[in-house]
């Protein structure tokens, strides 16, 4: 198990400076290129939801789109894509989020996910926590129960984990 999740967080690459002056970027393309690390991550996921009557995994454009299917798949859930705005083709409900400069919007197929769904989102990684309490926003305006968020990576030190008030989050790695 920390075998695991130092393997992890070793093949996790840090960039400073990018995509602005001071930010230190953590760059998951490298877990990526380690299948090892890549499915140990996809099985620690699975393993934690398997039994949990998860019916949806809602994955948040652009890397929830990664680690978000092959959870579903593992665990028979279905996958729901949460997109940037104007990219869904069909009726969508929308959230507005705040970001360090101004607001961004996610959105989501109407229908796509139902009341009475029982939902995981996921997502690379939580900073502000601003993305995750858009995408439970959405689940639960649908009459879906958020069983929890989860996450490869938390940037403890921005405190988004408070800002999910009550709703669990479940991370693997703090930088
Ligand atoms: C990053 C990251 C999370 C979000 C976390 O995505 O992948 O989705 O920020 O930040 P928050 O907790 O402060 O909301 P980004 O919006 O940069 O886009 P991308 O995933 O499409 O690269
Ligand atoms: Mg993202």
């Amino acid at each position: 198990e920390d075998d695991r999740l130092s393997r992890i967080a070793s093949a996790i690459r840090v960039i400073p400076d990018f995509p602005k002056p001071g930010i230190l970027f953590q760059d998951i393309t490298t877990l990526l290129l380690d299948p090892v690390a890549f499915k140990d991550t996809i099985d620690l996921f699975v393993e934690r939801y398997k039994d949990k009557e998860i019916s949806v995994v809602a994955g948040v454009e652009a890397r929830g789109f990664i680690f978000g299917p092959p959870i579903a798949l593992a665990i028979g859930a279905k996958f729901v894509p949460m997109r940037k705005p104007n990219k869904l083709p069909g009726p969508v409900i929308s959230e507005e989020y705040s970001l360090e400069y101004g607001t961004d919007k996610i959105e989501m197929h109407v229908g796509a996910v139902q009341a009475g769904d029982r939902a995981l989102v996921i997502d690379d990684l939580i900073a502000t926590g601003g993305t995750l309490l858009a995408a439970i926003s959405l689940l639960e305006r649908v009459g879906a129960v958020v069983a929890e968020c989860a996450c490869v990576i938390e940037l403890a030190e921005l405190k988004g984990r408070d800002r999910l008030g009550d709703k669990p989050l479940f991370v693997l790695v703090s930088p």
